[in-house]
């Protein structure tokens, strides 16, 4: 048998991790500041991380929702201190995209209404819902295809108003900062604007925290930016430090009831204490203060590079956009300069690296930028 071929791939077998550094199957470092598309959040096989896994493997991996599992009310209760929504309420799931799934299914649940407010060059996922609210027709299957999502564009009040008074909106789902989009921040304005015209129509704010979310921008979620709680806010990526784990915390207001959601394997033992062990280790090692802080500097020394048409972002999630001219850039790092980067259409290098990124990493880095632009 071989694999389903839909991964562009780069001809690299990593084989191992240590904090922001990664290495192949030879021995040759590579500095990560991709972190595996947003997913490492306390660095690759940090000691506490690796210990917490190994010790609930020695007890047990997995039981399926029927029964009680501490570790969830234990995660609930750290979440909900760290993230500072102490009075919300925590669904576990698996992945970005089935977050997003069971929050606009709980949405619609709520208010009994069917339609959703998604933004031009939004991510949001593969799965159905998620994807019909994604802005790429490329992945959207005809099965897919729905007219319960108004696509608006980024950062229009006046769009926004308009669709609010021709239609029954259940949700407005938004990231925080765009990723898949380019890194585009939402503006504060705008997130106050959604905020006001939800309460307005009793529709649900729906802050999609995949990327952006999880202590990346500096704040635990980048829409706190804007000094207004969402209804719901969906996680994953950094949540499990690359164990796979997704959620969704939910607002008071808005009761359960049993078979109103549900998975089996959402948040299994193994999955709880991967999640306890990042927020452990953001709260210990201070990682949000890192990411504000490292990222601070990236973003200033990067906006010295004359070279560089803008950089953009929060904390550790910034876009670097490049002219034409220079869109090699990525790969001039990863196979020059052995660092990993990610990418945003049409030309903007993004970087994701972990929240415990040092100075010393992000010196490096801005070395090797500075050598890619000087001989490009
Ligand atoms: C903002 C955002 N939402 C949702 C998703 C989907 O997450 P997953 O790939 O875990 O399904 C992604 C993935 O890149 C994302 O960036």
């Amino acid at each position: 048998m071989k694999l389903f071929d839909v991964y562009p791939i780069n001809p690299i077998n990593i084989v191992k991790g240590v904090g922001s550094l990664v290495f192949d199957y030879k021995g040759t470092e590579y500095l990560d500041l991709y972190g595996g598309h947003a997913v490492i959040s306390i660095g690759h096989t940090h000691p506490h991380y690796v210990k917490r896994l190994e010790d609930q493997l020695h007890q047990i991996g997995f039981y399926s929702n029927s029964i009680e599992i501490p570790l969830q009310t234990q995660l609930a209760e750290k979440l909900g201190h760290v993230s500072g929504k102490e009075d919300f309420q925590l669904f576990l799931c698996n992945s970005g995209a089935e977050a997003n799934e069971n929050a606009l299914k709980l949405a619609s649940f709520y208010n009994g209404k069917k339609k959703v407010i998604a933004f031009k060059n939004a991510f949001h996922g593969r799965t159905s819902l998620a994807v019909a609210v994604t802005d790429n027709p490329k992945i959207v299957a005809p099965i897919n295809e729905t007219n319960n999502v108004i696509f608006l564009p980024w950062n229009d009040e006046t769009a926004l108003e308009k669709a609010f008074k021709d239609n029954e909106i259940s949700s407005v789902i938004i990231e925080g900062i765009q990723g898949v989009g380019g890194i585009q921040v939402a503006p504060i304005p705008f997130l106050q604007k959604i905020r006001s015209l939800c309460d307005e129509h009793n529709a649900v704010f729906i802050a999609d925290s995949v990327q952006c979310g999880y202590g990346r921008t500096g704040k635990f979620f980048s829409h706190d930016f804007a000094g207004v709680d969402a209804d719901i806010y969906s996680m994953a990526k950094g949540m499990g430090n690359g164990f796979p784990i997704g959620g969704i915390i939910i607002s008071p207001k808005i009761a359960p009831a049993y078979g109103m959601l549900g998975t089996t394997f959402g948040g299994n033992h193994l999955a709880c204490a991967a999640s306890l062990a990042v927020l452990e280790v953001i709260e210990q090692e201070n990682l949000l203060e890192n990411a504000a802080e490292i990222g601070g500097y990236l973003i200033d020394e990067l906006k010295k590079f004359d070279k560089i048409t803008e950089v953009r972002g929060r904390g550790l999630m910034i876009g670097i956009d490049l002219p034409a001219e220079l869109s090699n850039t990525k790969k001039d790092l990863l196979f020059k300069h052995k660092i990993f980067t990610g990418e945003a259409k049409p030309n903007v290098v993004r970087l994701l690296p972990a929240l415990n990124l040092t100075r010393a990493h992000a010196d490096r880095f801005l070395e090797a930028f500075s050598t890619t632009l000087n001989n490009s």
